[in-house]
């Protein structure tokens, strides 16, 4: 019989794309999220694109810390494994407001993984991040690395994954798999779902789309004299498709094997610096991005980029696509989605 999965923030980015490949997959899939950095569009778009799987989806408009509304989507299911997307992800609005973080974070999670227990569904795919490794003092990152956080957001990651260890140490019963992503891109080769995010991009490649669709003026590039090749920052970009199908591979594992709480890089293995990030993209879309040299971004680690061994080893996963499909996806969804699932006239 299939499976069914509950994706928290399965309508944002990263979770409408790994709804689609669980859907593909022949996955039950059932998704919550209060729409705080999404729409439902996504969602129906994703049963555009789902085909004949488009009824093995399902959608609850659920925050995470409604206790009642949580246990009401556990009532309603029987879960074999939670993914769970769901939470705030800007760095900087984090440290703002960081009691709204620790609030939605890490109170959404407790309460999801309390609702879990009590209904007997101990098997989760958590979304962590490599900002848990902080400044790294080398690369590529192996999962071994010391971990760190620079902000609260990501001292959130860091809490969640260490309340996941406790849970499973403290509990047999729970299988965990704690996904450390890289820097996810791109979007569905279809072009119909892909990252809208609300405001001003944080991250590179969202602001270089708005760009090249006119939204923007130009890139700030935040920094030009680190050591690297050509002095700007380098990062481990991955397929937000590859990072979907990352998961699928985490569950079979959970379903396979006696995990534990384990945790694995996702990523690609190899490090792009912001320029040629620029340069693969202008090749893509024939669209010149203009540029704005400024100094480093508070923060910011000069070169990260993931050890993939693990998750090949263990996952039996590997990132299939580079930085030409990353550019040519994102521009194919930038270019029929310029202001994302909204209009012009509620986009800033
Ligand atoms: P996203 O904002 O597009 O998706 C997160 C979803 O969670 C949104 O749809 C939002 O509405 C929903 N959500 C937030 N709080 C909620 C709550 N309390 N209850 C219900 N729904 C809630 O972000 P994304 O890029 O798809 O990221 C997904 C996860 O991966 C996040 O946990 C993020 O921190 C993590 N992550 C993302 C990146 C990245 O670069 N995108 C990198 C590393 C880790
Ligand atoms: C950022 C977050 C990190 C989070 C990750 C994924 C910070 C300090 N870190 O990491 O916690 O896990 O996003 O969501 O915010 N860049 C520019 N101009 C821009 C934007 C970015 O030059 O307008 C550069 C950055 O300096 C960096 C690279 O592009 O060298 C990638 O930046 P970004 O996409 O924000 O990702 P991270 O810095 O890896």
């Amino acid at each position: 019989m299939a499976k069914s999965i509950l994706v928290t923030g399965g309508a944002g980015y990263i979770g409408s794309h790994t709804a689609l490949q669980l859907l593909l997959g022949g996955y039950n899939v059932v998704v919550v999220d209060n729409l705080d950095n999404s729409s439902e569009i996504a969602l129906q778009r994703v049963k555009e694109l789902a085909g004949e799987f488009a009824s093995n989806l399902a959608f609850h408009k659920v925050d995470l810390r409604d206790r009642t509304a949580v246990e009401n989507v556990f009532s309603s299911t029987k879960f074999d494994a939670v993914i769970h997307f769901a939470g705030l992800k800007a760095v900087g609005e984090s440290v703002q407001k960081p009691l709204l973080y620790y609030n939605n974070n890490i109170i959404g999670t407790i309460n999801l993984l309390e609702v879990m227990a009590a209904h007997g569904c101990k098997t989760l795919v958590f979304s962590s991040s490599a900002t848990v490794y902080g400044w790294p003092k080398e690369v590529p990152c192996t999962e071994e690395f010391p971990l760190s956080a620079a902000n609260p957001y990501g001292r959130t990651k860091l809490f969640i994954e260490e309340i996941c260890r406790d849970i499973q140490h403290g509990d047999a019963e729970w299988k965990i798999i704690l996904l450390r992503y890289f820097n996810p891109v791109g979007a569905h080769s279809s072009g119909h779902i892909g990252e809208d995010p609300r405001g001003i991009p944080n991250n590179l490649m969202p602001f270089v789309q708005q760009v090249a669709v006119g939204r923007r003026p130009h890139l700030t590039v935040y920094g030009n004299d680190y050591k690297t090749k050509d002095g700007t920052g380098v990062r481990d970009y991955i397929h937000v498709v590859d990072l979907a199908d990352g998961h699928i591979a985490a569950l079979k594992k959970l379903f396979a094997a006696d995990v534990g709480c384990e945790v694995y890089n996702l990523g690609t293995g190899k490090g792009t610096t912001v320029l040629e990030m620029v340069a693969a993209f202008e090749k893509a879309s024939e669209k010149k991005i203009p540029l704005v040299m400024a100094g480093r971004r508070p923060g910011d680690a000069e070169v990260v980029y993931a050890s993939t061994e693990k998750a090949e080893r263990e996952l039996n996963w590997k990132a299939n696509y580079g930085i030409e499909e990353m550019c040519r996806d994102q521009w194919n969804w930038a270019s029929k989605n310029p202001y994302g699932y909204g209009s012009p006239d509620n986009k800033d």
